[in-house]
């Protein structure tokens, strides 16, 4: 057999095996689907790909560890400001500061007060956070730095209280955070948080005809063109890049 002709039967085994292993799915994709497959989709017919295999519960609920404003997701657990210190002075403060001021450029913690207006707003948890679920939540599933998800749910309370201790959310050293009361401590920013109103807020300008006024007659036109007037600066006499 001429090595054209090898190649070419190969092929044909392989397209027969294909041909084979499409058949056997095509003719009973149910039959072979895993444990776990919905009742929904063994009565609907629907087809599977047959990787892998479902998730079990313990798996899901590794991932689904999101905490809500009002608390859903919480885990169970406490810890004060107090037990938190040590904490956070062990696993946070080399990026953060000892005060959530922020060590070189990591991210401040707290701080900026009254600066959201400004020129330059400083937005920390104090500052700026909505809820004390975003913050937990944050530090539950990606801090410490580098050692993410290595607190025990008593830490992760201890030092998100240390953390509403720095920005003077909570005032005292003995205040404890639990999975009880958590959902009624409020960060000073939440009212500026809300819901997208602006179908109501801006009706008036969305309508068919936009608001115009003092508009040119006639229609716009291209007067020039960038490169025509040459606006690029000769290398010479332009600024000079840093
Ligand atoms: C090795 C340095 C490092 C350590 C240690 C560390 N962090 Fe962070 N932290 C970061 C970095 C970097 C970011 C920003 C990550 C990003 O934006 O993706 C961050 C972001 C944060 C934020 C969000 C800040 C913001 O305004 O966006 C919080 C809250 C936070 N860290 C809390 C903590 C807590 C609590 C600890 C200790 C348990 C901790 N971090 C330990 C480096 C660190």
């Amino acid at each position: 057999m001429s090595r054209f002709l090898k190649l070419a039967a190969l092929g044909m085994c392989a397209l027969l095996a294909g041909g084979l292993l499409a058949g056997s799915l095509a003719i009973d994709p149910i039959a072979a689907a895993p444990k776990g497959v919905s009742a929904h989709k063994q009565a609907t017919g629907e087809k599977r790909l047959n990787i892998g295999r479902a998730a079990t519960l313990a798996e899901i609920a590794g991932w689904d560890i999101d905490i809500r404003p009002d608390g859903h997701g919480l885990p169970p657990g406490k810890g004060t400001v107090k037990a938190g210190e040590p904490l956070y002075m062990a696993e946070c403060a080399a990026c953060h500061g000892e005060f959530g001021e922020s060590a070189g450029r990591w991210p401040i913690l707290s701080g900026g007060g009254g600066t959201l207006a400004s020129h330059d707003p400083v937005k920390s948890i104090g500052s700026y956070w909505p809820y004390v679920s975003t913050v937990m939540d944050y530090i539950r599933r990606s801090m410490p730095f580098g050692n993410a998800q290595s607190l025990t749910n008593d830490e992760l309370y201890a030092i998100t209280a240390y953390v509403l201790y720095l920005n003077d959310i909570v005032k005292t050293e003995d205040f404890e955070l639990n999975d009880k009361n958590f959902a009624t401590i409020k960060l000073p920013n939440e009212s500026n948080f809300f819901d997208d109103d602006r179908e109501k807020s801006e009706k008036a300008f969305w309508r068919k005809q936009p608001c115009m006024a003092n508009c040119a007659p006639g229609e716009a036109k291209v007067t020039g063109r960038a490169r025509a007037i040459d606006v690029t600066p000769e290398s010479a006499k332009g600024p000079k890049a840093e």
